[in-house]
């Protein structure tokens, strides 16, 4: 894309193979994942003005599995071959929309054998911000009550899986026609959020993951329990979730999602040994891949929808 807009910017185009440094390794791309800081950054938001100061045009995607075609004289991980997938350079410019990627080695995992390319390339930012959110930095531990929302989404449906791996009760929110769907993935609950605020329901949450913000912080940081932790995905709330969590005796903040091999392997090890799996719903082609956006931009998509190369 060249300049920001509705779905209809994207284009198609002839572009030469990327060349790697030595740290990279030149993946042929097999299947990418799309997600909502896609959409957010084809309209010009989120990361739109960062890479479009330093590209003539924006390759969009971060989200690939693929095959090793070339590897870097410093890269001692991988070789040509190898079936790899990760997050390419989040937050910078990953060019994941691609037939070839260059991926730095340290932002990737081997792709275990048991699951195809569209599932591994699923799971892949919204897994790792799965991870990052319940692991890293919300530091959950077995026995604690958590709150997972929009919990049929793409991360919310990996967070669900993740927290139940962990050993903790989850509490999960959607729309009611989601609702079997979140319980089939292990939920322990399910909140309808159109029929109640979650802190109609809990307020003792050690937990809370709120991938939505707005008019939900308010119920977000009651259904956390003093001292608990009220993790925000949309990066617009983040100074009104800092300010409202202190005045409440929460840890609330807002965190970014950041490449990562070794959290990559965790999450192989989890699709390799069947702890987790990718839900994806749909998959389309380059041909299709404005339809892909739209899709996404409903706000409705369950689990992943992919693009296969
Ligand atoms: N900070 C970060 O690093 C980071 C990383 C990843 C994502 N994000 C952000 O997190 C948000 C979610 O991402 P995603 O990939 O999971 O999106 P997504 O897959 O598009 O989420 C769609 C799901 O959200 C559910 N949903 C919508 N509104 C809801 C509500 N009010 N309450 C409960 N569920 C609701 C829908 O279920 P129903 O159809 O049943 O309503 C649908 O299944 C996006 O804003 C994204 O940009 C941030």
């Amino acid at each position: 894309m060249k300049e920001a807009g509705p779905a209809e910017t994207l284009e198609l185009a002839e572009l030469p193979k990327p060349v790697i440094n030595e740290y990279e390794v030149l993946i042929r791309t097999e299947a990418f994942s799309i997600n909502p800081v896609d959409i957010k950054t084809r309209n010009g938001k989120s990361l739109y003005n960062e890479l479009k100061s330093q590209n003539p045009f924006i390759i969009l995607g971060w989200d690939v599995s693929g095959i090793v075609e070339e590897v870097g004289k410093e890269v001692t991980q991988f070789k040509v071959g190898d079936e790899v997938f990760g997050m390419v350079n989040f937050p910078g410019h990953g060019k994941a929309y691609a037939e070839y990627v260059a991926a730095p080695a340290t932002d990737l995992a081997l792709k275990p054998a048991n699951i195809l390319h569209e599932e591994a390339a699923a799971a892949t930012l919204a897994a790792l911000t799965a991870w990052q959110a319940l692991v890293t930095h919300g530091k959950v531990s077995k026995g604690q009550k958590v709150v997972i929302q929009a919990a049929s989404g793409g991360v919310g449906h990996y967070a669900v899986q993740i927290a139940k791996y962990l050993g903790v009760y989850v509490i999960a929110t959607s729309s009611a026609g989601n609702k079997d769907f979140v319980l089939n993935i292990g939920a322990d609950e399910h909140i309808d959020y159109k029929k109640h605020r979650i802190d109609e329901v809990v307020n003792d949450a050690d937990f809370v993951l709120d991938p939505i913000g707005a008019e939900n912080i308010d119920p977000s940081l009651n259904a956390a329990k003093k001292n608990g932790t009220v993790i925000m995905l949309p990066s617009f709330f983040k100074d009104e979730i800092a300010q409202k969590a202190k005045a409440k005796g929460v840890n609330g903040f807002y965190f970014s999602v950041r490449s990562n091999g070794d959290d990559m392997k965790q999450i192989a090890d989890l699709l390799a040994k069947g702890l987790i799996h990718s839900h994806v719903s749909e998959v389309f082609s380059f041909d299709t891949i404005k339809e892909a956006h739209k899709q996404i931009e409903t706000g409705r998509t369950v689990g992943k929808i992919v693009v296969k190369v």
